[in-house]
């Protein structure tokens, strides 16, 4: 029994407490995160990179996401897990997507799916929803339309742009979800959203004003090879580390 509920997350809104979360994808890696009293754990389909080594979040698959979820569940024995769904997972209809998110839950032992669209995914989010899947959602730049949107860029930044994020904000609360992720919007309309929304916001790139907080782990610690964003903050550079510690290892052997 997981101690953080989504009941929790939504009381550190109410309770105008911050709260910080972070992606992981491995048991090692959980029971760390869990250790540090994280509250929510979001095994993301950023594994599609961070473990798969895909170049974006569009070819992981059910299967690999499912691996890293059970994974991620075994170490986690407080925080909230919540599985990402991977691209054309919970698209393609009603039925595909309670079918997907209910093996996150029931094979996975996640507490909770996230998906990634506005006002078109309303429908899907509220048949969740009933049937007892918490959701979060996720809006501004949703990696999954890596090609509609021609890259990786801020969202939002023009009147009509912004409005549309408000919008989609407001129909995933409607819908029913326990939170949202703003990614890369800008600071001014992460802040009004937050303020619009009676659900807790977890920004990414979207400045400070959010309720919470969400990165990717090895962004964070610096485990990748290349930069990370510059809003991860990049607290340490543990591929270095690793990488001298690796070095010493094979050193110290063809010395023996
Ligand atoms: O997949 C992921 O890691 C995410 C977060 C960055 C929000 O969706």
């Amino acid at each position: 029994m997981k101690t953080t509920t989504i009941q929790n997350i939504i009381d550190f809104k109410k309770l105008n407490q911050k709260f910080a979360t972070i992606t992981a994808y491995d048991f090692n890696s959980a029971c760390l995160v869990d250790e540090c009293d994280i509250p929510l754990i979001l095994v993301g389909d950023s594994a599609s990179m961070m473990v798969y080594g895909y170049s974006t979040t569009i070819p992981v698959t059910m299967e690999e996401m499912l691996f890293v979820v059970k994974a991620v569940t075994r170490g986690a024995k407080k925080a909230l897990v919540v599985a990402d769904l991977p691209f054309l997972s919970y698209q393609c209809s009603i039925k595909n997507t309670i079918e997907n998110a209910g093996r996150m839950i029931k094979e996975g032992g996640a507490g909770a799916v996230k998906l990634e669209g506005g006002s078109h995914m309303k429908k899907h989010i509220q048949e969740l929803v009933q049937i007892g899947i918490p959701v979060m959602g996720h809006v501004g730049l949703t990696p999954q339309s890596f090609h509609q949107m021609s890259g990786y860029s801020m969202q939002g930044k023009t009147p009509k742009g912004a409005q549309k994020i408000i919008d989609d904000s407001l129909a995933i609360q409607e819908a029913g979800a326990f939170s949202v992720v703003l990614e890369c919007v800008p600071d001014a309309l992460a802040k009004e959203i937050t303020s619009l929304l009676s659900i807790p916001t977890v920004g990414i790139g979207s400045g400070k004003n959010c309720d919470g907080q969400i990165q990717v782990f090895h962004d964070v610690l610096g485990l990748s090879n290349s930069k990370p964003p510059k809003h991860a903050m990049g607290y340490k550079n543990l591929n270095k580390e690793i990488s001298e510690a690796l070095k010493d290892y094979k050193s110290a052997v063809e010395n023996f």
